[in-house]
């Protein structure tokens, strides 16, 4: 069989965005599971923000399907990143959803050195938030 280079350079491209494409296919499948243990409960199984604890808090759950929607149809990553972790004050409201940042800190820390820690929050977060953008109405 006789390759060209250009052919090498397509197939060598091809199999970048195949590792992409798997990536981020990982990446919202760890999403939506995190999404459903940790979110679902007051947020509802669809996002609709009907879990079975909304009813208990005292301020109303958002529809986290309509994100995009409410900002004017852009989805805004860095501030949803910044709501979910929670440790950089950057929240919305100083409501009743918990601070996750300090939770996925605490579940690896005494594993985990510094480094590591982190690297493991920002990556729960970030799934979290991709997962959050790719179910927007
Ligand atoms: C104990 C109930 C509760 C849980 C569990 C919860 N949230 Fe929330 N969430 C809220 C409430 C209440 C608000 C609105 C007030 C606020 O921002 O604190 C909110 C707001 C949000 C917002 C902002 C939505 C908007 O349109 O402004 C996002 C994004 C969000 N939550 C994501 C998540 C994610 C991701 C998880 C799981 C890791 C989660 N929440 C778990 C109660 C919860």
């Amino acid at each position: 069989m006789h390759i060209t280079k250009q052919g090498l350079t397509a197939l060598a491209t091809g199999l970048t965005i195949m590792a992409m494409a798997q990536t981020g296919a990982a990446q919202s499948a760890a999403g939506a599971e995190e999404y459903t243990r940790a979110c679902a409960s007051c947020h509802g199984l669809t996002g609709r923000g009907d879990g079975p604890l909304a009813e208990y808090m005292s301020i109303p759950v958002p529809d986290v399907t309509q994100i995009r929607t409410r900002n004017n149809g852009v989805f805004p990553m860095l501030e949803v990143i910044h709501l979910i972790d929670g440790r950089t004050g950057l929240r919305g409201h100083g409501g009743p959803m918990p601070i996750w940042g300090d939770r996925f800190e605490a579940a690896v820390a005494s594993e985990l050195g510094d480094v590591g820690t982190e690297i493991a929050v920002r990556g729960r977060v970030l799934a979290l938030a991709t997962y959050l953008e790719a179910i927007q109405q």
